[in-house]
């Protein structure tokens, strides 16, 4: 286990929208060295950069057709050398994307794979046997390529999967089991580019879909095993490499496939969910002030996924990301604040979104940018002052468009503003820092947490927390002495051996 990951605070850079180095409209490595300071400030100890790798672009760099070379549009691989070393001399972290399900239809082993002379990337995808023969359970591209048959997709149409094998083979004519050479040669490529990057200093990966290798795989044991048998190799060869999956299951991830890190994701309906997008469009969410929520819908997840990787690693909770609207969607700014600091005091490892911590909007309505559709609202520019494009980039246009309102909070005004959103993120992620019973590994025991009741209390070390997210008092049996006040949005007040907190408000308190 890398030991700086229980006190990592990851930042997320979604790079075509952090900064814009050379005036091209497109944020670039340049402009992410650029800003290596302000994230620093913020507190943020480590850095996930989404895909930045050579790419046609039809789901933003998700589709991969150079594992090794960074895209031209964000810089060189000497750039992204010069990335590293500078998070380094700051003593930061940075994990980059890695795509192990797929690549781009363009990727040059499935522009092998689909021709129809045999050759050595033949299996590198998968391929059914003819183009007759397109079983309706899987996701199939029909007479699309020379070689007689139809290849399988793992997300888009553009993005072929990737050959790992199955591990219930049902049409064996087509399938391969997971040891075949051809899916151990798979696993080896994948190896070789994690290797790559690796020696280049990066710190570790986030993995894409991890959980997608092998097909035909209900229990995901066989995948895990794949992940198992890397995490053998990091252990060997680059014990200080982090691995984090999009997978949440963390029983799975954690367990079975090695991962240090499992996110927490927004899933229809899971705990995480109804945090704060809970019911249609966040009426149910545990932070929305109406009071509908239930911090059971969460607990009671988080908690048995915390107990079965308590050890062998961490979850990792996150203030959004590039594929999930943004809370402002949901929630208002004082609510915002609260659901940060809950975050950030929780026991995981967590990822803060850029521009989550200004309380940047989700933008509805935009036209869909490089296969991104309902997920561009969340994608628009970093606003970094008032002026043209917030100080995002020169250019007269940009990647995605700004946000329209000119009042859109920027770094410049939310550092000014008393209380702003940014001021707790910077605060909350201090408090963390200084106090070991916040990080990923401290004890966590919660004390309150009633079906559709409230507060939220739990408990790190010798400091309780205390979440009110109502829009009126709430009240709680306290019968511990306070000894001394950490943080507080709002107040509370203790008489007798109860607590009553104020309309949205939180606490951290030394008993
Ligand atoms: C998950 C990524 O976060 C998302 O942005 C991407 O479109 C899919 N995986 C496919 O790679």
């Amino acid at each position: 286990m890398p030991k700086w990951l229980k006190d990592a605070i990851f930042y997320e850079i979604y790079p075509q929208s952090f900064y814009d180095s050379n005036g091209d409209g497109i944020g670039d490595i340049q402009g992410i060295i650029q800003k290596l300071d302000y994230v620093k400030q913020l507190g943020c100890n480590a850095i996930w950069l989404n895909p930045v790798y050579d790419s046609p672009f039809k789901d933003a760099g998700y589709d991969v057709r150079n594992y090794k070379k960074v895209a031209a549009r964000y810089g060189t691989n000497e750039d992204l050398c010069e990335l590293i070393k500078t998070v380094h001399k700051k003593k930061m972290r940075i994990i980059l994307d890695l795509v192990p399900g797929h690549t781009s239809d363009t990727h040059p082993w499935f522009k092998q794979a689909r021709q129809a002379k045999e050759n050595k990337f033949s299996n590198r995808y998968i391929f059914t046997k003819s183009v007759w023969d397109a079983p309706q359970e899987y996701r199939l591209m029909c007479g699309l390529c020379e070689r007689d048959g139809n290849y399988m997709v793992n997300f888009f149409s553009s993005q072929p999967a990737l050959n790992y094998g199955f591990a219930d083979v049902k049409y064996p004519d087509w399938q391969l089991p997971t040891d075949h050479p051809d899916c151990k040669a798979t696993v080896n490529a994948l190896k070789d580019i994690m290797k790559f990057w690796l020696d280049m200093g990066a710190d570790g990966f986030r993995v894409d879909m991890a959980d997608s290798l092998v097909k035909n795989d209900n229990t995901k044991e066989a995948t895990a095993a794949i992940w198992a048998d890397i995490r053998n190799m990091l252990d060997e060869e680059y014990p200080d490499a982090a691995l984090v999956s999009e997978w949440c299951n963390p029983p799975v991830a954690i367990n079975k496939g090695g991962f240090h890190c499992d996110f927490y994701l927004d899933h229809i309906g899971n705990g995480y969910n109804s945090l704060f997008r809970g019911g249609s469009w966040g009426d149910k969410a545990f932070f929305n002030k109406n009071g509908e929520g239930n911090i059971r819908s969460f607990t009671d997840e988080f908690l048995s996924y915390y107990e079965a990787a308590k050890g062998n690693g961490y979850i990792s909770l996150i203030t959004c990301n590039h594929d999930t609207p943004r809370l402002t969607e949901y929630l208002d700014e004082e609510a915002i604040k609260i659901a940060y600091a809950t975050i950030f005091t929780l026991p995981s490892v967590p990822f803060l979104y850029y521009g989550d911590e200004i309380g940047m909007r989700y933008l509805k309505g935009l036209t869909s940018v490089e296969g991104s559709y309902s997920r561009t609202g969340s994608r628009s520019p970093m606003q970094w002052c008032k002026g043209k494009n917030f100080g995002f980039s020169e250019s007269d246009t940009t990647y995605i468009p700004v946000d329209s309102d000119e009042k859109a909070p920027t770094v410049e005004n939310q550092r000014r503003k008393k209380g702003s959103i940014y001021k707790v993120v910077k605060d909350i992620i201090k408090i963390r820092k200084k106090h070991p019973e916040f990080s990923a590994d401290g004890e966590f025991e919660i004390l309150y947490a009633e079906e559709n009741s409230f507060p939220f209390v739990y408990k790190r070390g010798k400091y309780v927390v205390l979440v009110n997210p109502l829009d009126r008092l709430a009240d709680v049996k306290f019968e511990y002495e306070i000894k001394s006040e950490l943080y507080r949005i709002g107040e509370y007040i203790q008489s007798w051996e109860k607590m009553t907190l104020s309309p949205q408000s939180f606490a951290i308190i030394e008993i």
